[in-house]
């Protein structure tokens, strides 16, 4: 099986998640990027917003996506959602192609069906390394044979 790691971030913490999984994995990892302003207190106000109201934006990938099978996709909760970006990145593609890994303060996506897996990493409650351990070694059975 043919793995790529896909991140969005706007603070950092699902770009560190992510630089983990694909170290461990030895995967390529890829950045989505929107050029939204996010930043700041209007920042997390729109991105609130965008979330709630399921708004897409414009993104581009930092490489193309290679000949994988399937993609471990890490991004932020927004307001009990994806990040908006993640959702536009998303919309392109099969969920039944995704593992999903979302960092969040203290809560669960709830919108979990289709994806091939889902991951909660909630800064609050769990230890991430113990969380990416746990997940990256389903993986290690695949990319031994
Ligand atoms: C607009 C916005 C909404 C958020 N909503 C939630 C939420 O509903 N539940 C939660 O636990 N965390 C929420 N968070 C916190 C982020 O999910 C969390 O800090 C995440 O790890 C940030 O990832 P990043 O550093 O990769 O951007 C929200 C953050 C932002 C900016």
């Amino acid at each position: 099986m043919k793995y790529e790691v896909v991140y969005f971030t706007r603070t950092g913490n699902s770009k560190r998640v992510a630089e983990k999984i694909s170290s461990k994995l030895g995967t390529d990892l890829v950045e989505i990027k929107d050029h939204m302003r996010w930043n700041g207190f209007i920042g997390y106000m729109r991105a609130g917003f965008y979330s709630t109201m399921d708004k897409k934006v414009q993104i581009t990938l930092s490489e193309p996506l290679k000949d994988y099978d399937e993609l471990i996709v890490v991004s932020p909760l927004w307001a009990g959602g994806l990040a908006s970006a993640t959702r536009s990145f998303l919309s392109m593609l099969p969920r039944g192609k995704v593992h999903l890994v979302v960092t969040s303060i203290g809560s669960m996506i709830k919108d979990r069906s289709g994806y091939i897996s889902v991951t909660d990493i909630i800064e609050r409650s769990q230890s991430e390394d113990d969380v990416i351990e746990k997940f990256t070694s389903h993986f290690m059975h695949d990319l031994i044979e």
